[in-house]
This record gives structure tokens, sequence and C-alpha cells, in this order.
């Protein structure tokens, strides 16, 4: 007997990121090839004949999984029972800005999205936010949201992780499978933590494989760091194709069981987390699944100076933004 439909709301519909990202839902890679599923895709009005196009190209790419497609611009209509909910919908930067730049305008976005999600969304449903800064639009959508688990809430960091695990494994010249628990700590943003210390290659330390220890602390954390404004320099556009890349993994990390001894990187509200870390707050952390979008947090990974002194400014730069959504963003 077949499987339930899964309803999946995907914002930013006629955007570059849900360009790749739809097609690849409806293949069943996200959730797996027995799971079918519905599409409900929002757009602002100003798009949504570009998105009737889009629903077009779903329907003409014949997927067996895929159940029914809705469309519209009414996130109360769109996100009506969904089960997970993955909110790309927003301005993307342009070159020489900051994520936090685009806080004022896509605040807003989340405030809305989020009081939707809260009243008309499945009870157990799943957020992953990948509109950008996406850890404090989480924040956002998140308080807007009190009959969502907190817990049931992502900003998306797994982009950072495959960034830093490709590094290391070119660097080490191993292949990417030999490298593993490679956490992000923190902000998905110029302050976050790509975590060489507790990484692993080949199952022992990075740092005994990759002897050059210069190397990892400087070149190796400002290349993930900078990786997606050195995207938008090069390309003119921000990261797409490697985003939903980013988008399906993150779902299959949190909907599959970890493997014993891995972990996968998520931003997750840091309510009671093991690391001492303030509270209400949308902070990356290395994570593992149960299944099912049931996870923990890794405890008791070891912090040695350097990375304490770094992952103490990423929290600052969250504490900052959410400073200021409290004061002009988060008006209730
Ligand atoms: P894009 O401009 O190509 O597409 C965004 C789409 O969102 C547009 O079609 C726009 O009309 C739509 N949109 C805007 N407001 C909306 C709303 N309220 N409801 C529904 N749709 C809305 O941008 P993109 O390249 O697809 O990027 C989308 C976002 O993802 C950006 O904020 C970008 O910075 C971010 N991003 C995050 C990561 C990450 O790793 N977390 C990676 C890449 C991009
Ligand atoms: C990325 O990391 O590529 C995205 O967050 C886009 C950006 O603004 O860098």
């Amino acid at each position: 007997m077949s499987k339930p439909t899964k309803r999946i709301a995907v914002t930013g519909g006629a955007g570059q990121i849900a360009y790749s990202l739809l097609f690849r839902l409806a293949s069943g890679e996200a959730l797996g090839h027995d799971q079918p599923i519905a599409l409900h895709i929002l757009e602002v009005p100003s798009m949504e004949r570009a998105l009737e196009g889009v629903k077009m190209e779903l329907e003409d790419g014949a997927f067996s999984l895929l159940t029914e497609i809705r469309i519209g611009s009414d996130p109360y209509q769109i996100f009506k029972n969904v089960e997970l909910a993955l909110l790309v919908g927003a301005k993307p930067r342009g070159p020489g800005m900051e994520r936090k730049d685009l806080l004022a305008e896509n605040g807003k976005i989340f405030i809305e999205q989020g009081k939707a999600l809260n009243e008309v969304a499945h009870s157990d449903v799943k957020v992953i936010v990948v509109g950008n800064p996406c850890n404090t639009n989480c924040l956002i959508a998140m308080h807007h949201a009190p009959r969502i688990p907190r817990q049931h809430f992502h900003a998306m960091t797994r982009l950072d992780q495959n960034r830093a695990c490709f590094q290391l494994a070119h660097r080490a010249e191993v292949s990417l499978s030999e490298v593993t628990q490679m956490a992000i700590w923190g902000n998905h943003s110029s302050t976050q933590v790509p975590d060489y210390v507790n990484a692993k290659i080949r199952g022992r330390p990075a740092m005994e494989c990759i002897r050059d220890h210069t190397w990892l602390e400087g070149e190796f954390i400002r290349l993930v760091q900078n990786r997606g404004a050195e995207i938008i320099a090069a390309r003119g556009k921000s990261s797409a194709g490697s985003a939903a890349n980013a988008v399906i993994d993150a779902i299959k990390s949190l909907f599959q069981p970890t493997p014993a001894g891995q972990w996968f990187s998520s931003a997750i509200c840091t309510d009671r987390n093991p690391y001492g870390l303030p509270e209400d707050l949308i902070f990356s952390f290395p994570c593992r699944s149960i299944g099912d979008g049931l996870y923990e947090i890794v405890p008791g990974l070891i912090w040695n100076d350097f990375l304490r002194a770094k992952i103490e400014v990423t929290l600052n730069e969250l504490l900052e933004e959410k400073a200021i959504i409290e004061k002009e963003v988060i008006k209730r």
C-alpha cells in the first residue's frame, strides 16, 4: 500500500533556487522514491505568471510521485496542512553586501509566514528557512508561530557544511565520503565557524591529516565564510544550484536516522542547548537525527581557545541581529 501524501510548501517558487529545488523534490530525491508528495508553491503576486510556467514544467516532468501542485500568493492558502515548509522566498544580497543588510526588507516576510504557518500548517510541520539572513529570519518566523514546537524550526547551514567538506577533502586528497563530523557553529554569515578541530578525515582528526594548521586556521575558515560572496562576485547572482542541493541534503539528514559516528549541521533554537549558549537564538550546531525530523544536538564537543573565540564572535553577531529585530521588525 502506498504511503500517504506529504504536503511540502516551497516559497519563492519562481526564483532561482526553487527552479533547481522543485524538480528534485518531485523526483523523490529528498523524502524517498516511495513517498508521494504534493507541492504547495508560494510567490508574490507579481511573479504568479512566472510561477504558472514553473507549474507547467513540473507537470511536463511527469513525476509519478507528484500527486498535486498548488500555486498562489496567499500563505494562508498555500501553507494549509503542510508537513514541511521550505522558506526560500526572499531577496538575495548583491555584491558588497552582508546578509544581515537584508534584514529590514526580508524580516517582514517571515512575520507574515510565521503567522500563516501557525494558523494553517500541519501541527507537526518542520520548517527550514533558506532566505537570508536565514538564522534571524527563522527566529522571526518561530516567534510568530507559538503553536509549532520551537525544535521544528531550522535555518540552513548545510551549504556551509558541504563547502567545508569539499575544501577539506580537496586539501587532504581524499574522497568526500572520507570527511565526516564537519560542524558549522553559529550564524550563516561571514562569522560562521567551520569546525576543523572536531572534523574527521578517514576516521582520524582532520588536524592529523592536514598538517598545515596555518591553512586550517586561516585560508580554510575564510574560504568557507566568504564562499557565498565569492560566488556572487563571479556569477553576478547568489548560489542557487548548490543551495538547492543543500536543501535536499538537509531534508535527507533530518528525516533519515544519522549513521553512527556522524553528524550534520543545522541552525536550530538554542533553548536548553548543551553548550551553555543563551536561549532564544537560532544557532548552527552539529546534530544527529533519529528520523522523521526528530534530532538532538551532539553534546560534549571540545572547543579549544581558537574555536571558543570565534564562536563568541558569531554568537555576538546573532545577538546584535536579534536586538535589531526586537526594535524594528518584531512589532506584534
Ligand atoms: P531569487 O530572487 O532568484 O528568488 C527569490 C524569489 O522569492 C523571487 O521569485 C521572489 O519573488 C520570491 N519572494 C519574495 N518575497 C516573497 C514572499 N513574501 N513570498 C513568496 N515568495 C517571495 O533568489 P534566490 O537566489 O532563489 O534566493 C532566495 C533566498 O535564499 C535569498 O535570500 C538568498 O540570499 C538565500 N540563500 C540562502 C542560502 C543558504 O545557504 N541559507 C543559500 C543561497 C541563497
Ligand atoms: C550563500 O551562502 O551562497 C548564500 O547565503 C547567498 C549569499 O548571500 O551568500
